[in-house]
């Protein structure tokens, strides 16, 4: 039988330090795939899965082998390989993409210890988000697609005063050791993991204000690669051109300092890609269907969804600027990456599936 039942979870990478915006990036994607993602009913309230219709997003955190106090005695942070157990997360993930329920461990945040594990079915759509999706080549073989998110040091370290000092009372001395301390280990195996991603979101500080430091105003990069299938880069005016704009400030408005976009091919890593960017931020949400219509390739299914799905979510950190706006665009990306490989998996023959 070729039903499209029989289609196998396609699974999605995303990879990115901590603090640096995986959270709100899948509330995003599992928006656009029209549900809200919760955690599983009646399990382990300090699970770090969600599930929604479509998407289970679950925490490689959970694939922590050695706990809080094993790390503190090893001397190894949590992103050292050593602290993870690659060999079930590859087990694990290699089994849902084939339709197999597991039984997957909880890495419990609030004690730093291991908790029993909870049940995980296979899902339509698998996201595997941490610290290492892409870090293990066998579990990188395994994804659909993957993301990057790249947050710039700067922009990392204002995010990082801004939750850990004003929420959670750290000093301005811990943070900046704080995040010293794990600067080598993220150097040596997280940062690197942004080579073989499909797509990166780079958050720079903004080149529109000369010196800028306070990292309020951000520039953000879309960068795409070409030739991954299922997946067509985004283009501004013209596929292939580059391109700057600067939108008309009667149909955008923006105050200081205003707003910029640009698009081009370019390389990364030795790979081509299209990168799309925009610095500055917008005022209001709904002047967005200007800069949308200027688009092409959004994998949208009405005009105007990307400002749709912006407006609903206009609470969310990032809405007002390239961050929130270019996640939006990915998330559809995605939805548009799952619908065709259903409809590629429904149109096999049956003889080619055995
Ligand atoms: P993660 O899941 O990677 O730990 P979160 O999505 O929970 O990250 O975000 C952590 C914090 O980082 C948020 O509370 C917010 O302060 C900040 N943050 C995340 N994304 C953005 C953004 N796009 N713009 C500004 N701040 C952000
Ligand atoms: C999780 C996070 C890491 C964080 C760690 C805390 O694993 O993903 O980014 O560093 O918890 O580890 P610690 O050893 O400080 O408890």
């Amino acid at each position: 039988c070729s039903s499209a039942d029989e289609t196998k979870t396609v699974v999605i990478g995303l990879a990115a330090d901590s603090g640096c915006g995986k959270s709100t990036f899948m509330r995003r994607l599992t928006s656009v795939f029209g549900g809200a993602a919760e955690p599983p009913k009646g399990g382990n309230p300090d699970s770090n899965t969600l599930i929604s219709d479509m998407t289970t997003v679950i925490c490689l955190d959970d694939y922590h082998s050695l706990d809080r106090t094993g790390r503190k005695e090893k001397g190894v942070t949590a992103l050292d390989p050593r602290a993870n157990d690659f060999d079930l997360m590859y087990e694990q993930v290699k089994a849902l993409k084939s339709g197999i329920a597991v039984e997957k461990p909880i890495y419990n945040h609030v004690s730093g210890l291991l908790d029993p594990p909870e049940l995980i079915k296979p899902p339509k759509i698998l996201v595997i988000e941490g610290l290492h999706p892409m870090f293990d080549e066998r579990v990188r073989e395994l994804l659909d697609f993957s993301i990057y998110l790249d947050i710039s040091n700067e922009v990392k370290f204002a995010w990082k005063i801004q939750r850990d000092m004003a929420e959670r009372g750290h000093s301005l001395e811990s943070i900046k050791a704080s995040i010293e301390a794990r600067k080598p280990d993220f150097d040596a195996y997280i940062d690197p993991q942004k080579q073989y991603a499909d797509a990166v979101i780079e958050v720079l500080p903004t080149q529109l204000i000369p010196d800028d430091n306070e990292g309020k105003v951000l520039r953000v990069r879309l960068i795409m690669k070409e030739g991954v299938k299922y997946f067509n880069p985004v283009y501004l005016f013209d596929e292939g051109s580059t391109i700057s704009w600067i939108p008309c400030g009667r149909k955008l408005t923006c105050s200081y300092p205003g707003i910029k976009f640009s698009y081009g091919p370019d390389t990364y890593f030795g790979n081509e890609v299209s990168v799309l960017e925009m610095d500055g931020q917008f005022d209001r949400l709904d002047e967005l269907i200007y800069v949308e219509s200027h688009l092409s390739s959004l994998s949208t299914k009405f005009y105007g969804e990307v400002t749709q799905q912006m407006l609903k979510h206009a609470d969310f950190p990032g809405s007002s600027n390239g961050t929130g706006f270019f996640q939006t665009i990915v998330g559809l990306k995605i939805r548009d990456l799952y619908e065709q490989i259903v409809a590629s998996k429904a149109a096999e023959p049956v003889a080619a599936k055995a």
